[in-house]
C-alpha cells in the first residue's frame, strides 16, 4: 500500500458482480442458498446484483471521482476454479485482470479479498469447511491468484470475517450454507484458520505484497434484559467475556499469538481441537502478518444464557443509542474502544490496522428530484472517522478506513432491502446515483489530502 493513510471503499463479489453464469463461473454456496425458498427476505438473489461484472468501468470511474486511494473487492473463487480445484479458468482470471488494471490506471490501490463467503458448491458437497481438505484447496486457489495478480494487488486479505461465516452460516443457518452445527463447530473454526495460514504462505511465494485478514470485531457489552449496561449482573458480565472470546479472539489469537484463546471449554465441541490441530498448523496460522483488517459496525449487548439457547450467552439489543435501518445501535466510540482493545491485547504483535469495513444501512428513498440526502449516514461515518482519529492519536497504528459500501448491493439474507452504499443503485435499471454521503466523503478525502500536503 502507498505511504500515508488509505481512504477506501469496500464491496464483495457475490454482493455486486451478478453474471453468475458467465465466462465459466461455477456455482457457489450462495447461488444455491439464495435460490432456496424463504432464505432471502425479499426473495431476491445475487444473479444480477449490481451487474458490476459488466459495469465495473463505470464503478471504478465513480471511485476515481470520489478520490479514494484504495478499493477492497473480493474475488469469486468459483470464477477462478469453478469446482474449487484444478486449473484456473482463464476467463474468470481475466475479469480481475481487467478490474485491477482499470483501478491502477485510475491511481487506486487494489485490495483483494480471496474469500468473502462464496465457497464453490462442489467443495461444500465434499464437506465445506468441516473438511480439512478445503484448507488445502484454498491454498491452491491462493497460489493461482498469486501467480496472476501479485504483481498488481497492493494488499491481500485472505478471509473475510470467518467468525460471521461460522455463526451465521454454520450455527444460526441464516447465511449459506445454512447449517446448524451447534454441537461440533470447531472443524469450521480450525479449517478456516488453517486456510488463512496456508494461503498466506502460498501468497508469500509470489512476492512481497502485504497480507492480512479482515475480521469482524464487536465490543461485547454486558447488558441486562432491558439492554442497559447499568443493569448487567455478574452472570451477564461473565457471559459477555465468553462472547468476546468467540467474536473477537477466536480468529485472532491463533493468528497473532499462535494459540487458541483460553476459555473455549465454554463452547460445545471444543475438545475436538485436540485432534483437529495437527503438527505445524499453529505455526502456519501464526506466521507474521502485515496487516489486520477490522470490520466494525456496532457493539454487541450480551447477557447470561436463557434456557432456550445452545450457546453460552444471549445476544441482547443495546439500548440508549440511535439505530440504523437494520436496527443496529450507532456507537462510534465502540470502534475506538475495539481498536484500543486490540492494541492492549496484542501489543507489539498487532500489525498495522486497516478498518476494512465501516458503514450503515438507511432507507435512502430518493426525493422527487432524484437526490438522496442521507444525512444519518453522513453522521454515522463522520463519527466513525472521528473514532479512528482518536484511536490513532492514542497510539494505535491505523493506516486506512474503508466505507462499506461503494454501492447499495445484495445484503445477504436481507436481499435488496438494506442499502449500505455511498451510491444508490436502482436495481430495476442499474442506474447509479451518488448520495449526499458520497459528496461528503469526497470532500473529506480532499480536505485530508490537502491538510497532509
Ligand atoms: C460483511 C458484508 C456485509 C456487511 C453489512 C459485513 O459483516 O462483510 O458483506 O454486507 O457486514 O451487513
Amino acid at each position: 500500500m502507498r505511504d500515508g493513510f488509505s481512504w477506501g471503499v469496500s464491496t464483495s463479489a457475490y454482493q455486486v458482480e451478478g453474471a453468475v453464469r458467465e465466462d465459466g463461473r461455477g456455482l457457489s454456496i450462495w447461488d444455491t442458498f439464495a435460490h432456496e425458498p424463504d432464505r432471502i427476505a425479499d426473495g431476491s438473489t445475487g444473479d444480477v446484483a449490481c451487474d458490476h461484472y459488466h459495469r465495473y468501468g463505470q464503478d471504478v470511474a465513480l471511485m476515481a471521482d470520489l478520490g479514494v486511494s484504495a478499493y477492497r473487492f473480493s474475488i469469486a473463487w468459483p470464477r477462478i476454479q469453478p469446482t474449487g480445484a484444478g486449473a484456473a479458468n482463464p476467463a474468470g482470471v481475466a475479469f480481475y485482470d481487467r478490474l485491477v488494471d482499470e483501478l491502477l490506471g485510475r491511481g487506486i490501490d487494489p485490495v483483494a479479498t480471496l474469500f468473502h463467503w462464496d465457497l464453490p458448491q462442489d467443495l461444500q458437497d465434499a464437506g465445506g469447511w468441516t473438511a480439512r481438505d478445503t484448507a488445502y484447496r484454498f491454498a491452491d486457489y491462493a497460489d493461482v491468484l498469486g501467480a496472476a495478480l501479485a504483481d498488481r494487488v497492493r494488499l491481500w486479505i485472505t478471509l473475510n470475517e470467518p467468525v460471521v461465516h461460522l455463526i451465521f452460516g454454520h450455527l444460526w443457518g441464516m447465511h449459506a450454507p445454512g447449517l446448524h452445527l451447534f454441537e461440533d463447530p470447531f472443524p469450521v473454526v480450525h479449517h478456516q484458520l488453517l486456510a488463512h495460514g496456508l494461503a498466506a504462505g502460498a501468497l508469500r511465494g509470489h512476492g512481497p505484497t502485504p497480507i492480512g485478514i479482515a475480521n469482524n470485531y464487536s465490543p461485547a457489552w454486558p447488558v441486562g434484559p432491558d439492554g442497559r449496561r447499568d443493569s448487567a449482573t455478574a452472570a451477564d458480565r461473565a457471559a459477555a467475556q465468553v462472547y468476546a472470546t468467540l467474536q473477537n479472539w477466536l480468529f485472532t489469537d491463533p493468528i497473532l499469538r499462535g494459540e487458541y484463546p483460553a476459555g473455549l471449554d465454554a463452547f460445545p465441541g471444543a475438545a475436538a481441537l485436540e485432534t483437529l490441530v495437527r503438527d505445524g498448523d499453529l505455526a502456519a496460522i501464526g506466521a507474521p502478518l502485515d496487516a489486520l483488517g477490522v470490520n466494525y459496525y456496532n457493539p454487541t449487548g450480551v447477557g447470561a444464557p436463557s434456557h432456550d439457547t445452545p450457546l453460552p450467552f444471549d445476544i441482547r439489543l443495546v439500548e440508549g443509542y440511535p439505530r440504523t435501518y437494520f436496527g443496529w445501535p450507532v456507537v462510534p466510540d465502540g470502534l475506538r474502544e475495539m481498536l484500543v482493545s486490540l492494541r492492549e491485547r496484542y501489543g507489539a504483535a498487532l500489525p498495522p490496522v486497516y478498518v476494512t469495513e465501516s458503514g450503515c444501512a438507511y432507507a435512502d428513498v430518493p426525493a422527487a428530484t432524484g437526490s438522496i440526502v442521507d444525512s444519518e449516514r453522513i453522521g454515522y461515518l463522520d463519527g466513525h472517522v472521528g473514532a479512528v482519529r482518536q484511536a490513532a492519536a492514542g497510539g494505535v497504528d491505523v493506516r486506512g478506513y474503508f466505507v462499506w459500501s461503494l454501492l447499495d448491493n445484495f445484503e445477504w439474507g436481507e436481499g435488496f432491502t438494506k442499502r449500505f452504499g455511498l451510491v444508490h443503485v436502482d436495481f430495476a435499471t442499474q442506474v447509479r446515483t451518488p448520495k449526499a454521503s458520497y459528496a461528503w466523503y469526497r470532500d473529506l478525502i480532499a480536505a485530508d489530502r490537502a491538510g497532509r500536503g
